[in-house]
């Protein structure tokens, strides 16, 4: 009566799934893709490496990873035309909505996508995982009113992007080892979390028959909510109200307990993980070693350590298993990265992208997949008469 069904129950209308994508554990804290602990990817991989074993099921030989690595070279650019987008965004426009936009729009200038879309997933894979950071890059550059930065051959994907964002004609940028590092580290930490929202937007959207860029443009919006994807760029805003009330800790861990008080802890609780989330404890370790390396002393970060600890022994949050998030730590390695806050959710959409694709290829290659229709329980009135509009109160 709870309208919730089971695997065998006719699953397929109810939104969830069965996938071969992602396994989690939500009590014990594991999380594997493709059977892969999340562990070991994000301290032995490229964001490269995970994106293709993403999709396809496997990590690359040598020859599939160059050849992966060719078509993201091939496909960094984007149409020219495209640039002109940006010259009609207010100053202020959201970096996610000129991003859902923009991707959006990609289908008018690669039509060929939505023909088979499975046909070539290797290259619209490719196109799409490319030109997502180009897009990305080139918003912020519009944004700060700077010169445009072209991808180079001689870059690695992450190499490339810190390159867009940040190099300067007069100020060349240093493309850091360590800094590329971190940022392959983060964006394979945000790559893919089985059935999230915005993951669960793009299958459902694509199982309507929606081109690869219609459905991950509406996986780009559900991501931007404040409880998902921007609750990194919360988290900042978070600790900096707290920076400037003199860290009074105290008043924000009683506001998040206060039910009569919207706020909660950005960062802190998941709707599946009811003990560390195995992401927030590889990103605060990559945390402290690039700020050590950059030499960065952040007083946010103290703030964020000072508050896990407190929250993490205040009955409140025990009690509920709230631990800190994948987003918790996150925003203080983007900042220290000289990435502006209102592009924190841009990146974790760049990270999340290759899983959207990887379970978008699995909801259309499943022949028994049907359009999503989640079913409802009615709680509304019985049936009753008609009320003519002379009659109604
Ligand atoms: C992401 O699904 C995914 O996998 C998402 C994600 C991914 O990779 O795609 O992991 C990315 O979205 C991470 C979550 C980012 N969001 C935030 O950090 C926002 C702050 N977190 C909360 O809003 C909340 O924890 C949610 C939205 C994440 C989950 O909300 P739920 O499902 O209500 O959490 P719950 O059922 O575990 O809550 C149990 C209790 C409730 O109180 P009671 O009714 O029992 O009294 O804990 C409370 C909640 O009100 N609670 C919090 C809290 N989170 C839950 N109280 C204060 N602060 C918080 N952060």
């Amino acid at each position: 009566e709870t309208g919730y069904m089971t695997l065998d129950t006719g699953y397929k209308n109810t939104g969830s799934c069965a996938s071969t994508i992602t396994y989690l554990d939500g009590n014990k804290g594991i999380l594997r893709y493709r059977g892969y602990a999340i562990e070991e990817l994000a301290e032995k991989c490229s964001f490269v490496e995970v994106a293709y074993l993403l999709i396809h099921d496997k990590l690359p030989n040598t020859e599939e990873l160059n050849a992966f690595k060719s078509l993201l070279e091939r496909f960094a650019l984007i149409h020219e035309d495209m640039i002109h987008f940006f010259d009609h965004f207010p100053s202020h426009a959201s970096p996610m909505s000129i991003l859902s936009v923009m991707v959006n729009s990609l289908c008018n200038y690669y039509p060929e996508m939505s023909d088979d879309p499975l046909e070539n997933i290797d290259m619209t894979a490719a196109r799409l995982i490319s030109k997502i950071r180009t897009i990305a890059a080139f918003s912020y550059k519009k944004s700060m009113g700077h010169p445009l930065v072209y991808p180079r051959h001689d870059l690695s994907y992450c190499g490339n992007f810190l390159n867009m964002m940040f190099d300067k004609p007069v100020k060349p940028y240093t493309v850091r080892p360590e800094v590329v590092a971190t940022l392959n580290k983060l964006l394979i930490l945000h790559a893919d979390h089985e059935q999230n929202c915005s993951t669960s937007t793009v299958r459902l959207v694509g199982s309507a028959g929606v081109n690869l860029y219609a459905s991950i443009a509406a996986g780009i919006n559900a991501l931007w909510g404040p409880l998902h994807g921007g609750a990194n760029e919360a988290v900042i805003q978070m600790l900096e109200a707290i920076h400037a009330d003199n860290n009074d800790f105290e008043k924000y861990i009683n506001k998040a307990k206060d039910k009569n008080d919207p706020f909660r802890l950005s960062g802190f609780g998941h709707r599946v993980y009811k003990t560390y989330d195995p992401r927030g404890t590889i990103i605060k370790k990559a945390c402290d070693e690039i700020l050590t390396v950059l030499n960065i002393s952040d007083p946010l970060l103290d703030i964020a350590r000072k508050l896990e600890e407190i929250a993490l022994s205040d009955e409140y949050f025990i009690k509920r298993n709230l631990y800190p998030n994948v987003d918790f730590y996150s925003g203080i390695i983007y900042r220290a990265i000289g990435i502006p806050t209102n592009m924190f959710t841009v990146m974790f959409a760049l990270g999340r992208l290759p899983g959207w694709i990887a379970q978008w290829k699995e909801m259309r290659e499943d022949p028994s997949t049907k359009i999503g229709r989640p079913r409802q329980v009615y709680v509304g009135e019985p049936e009753r008469p008609f009320i003519p509009l002379e009659k109604r109160d």
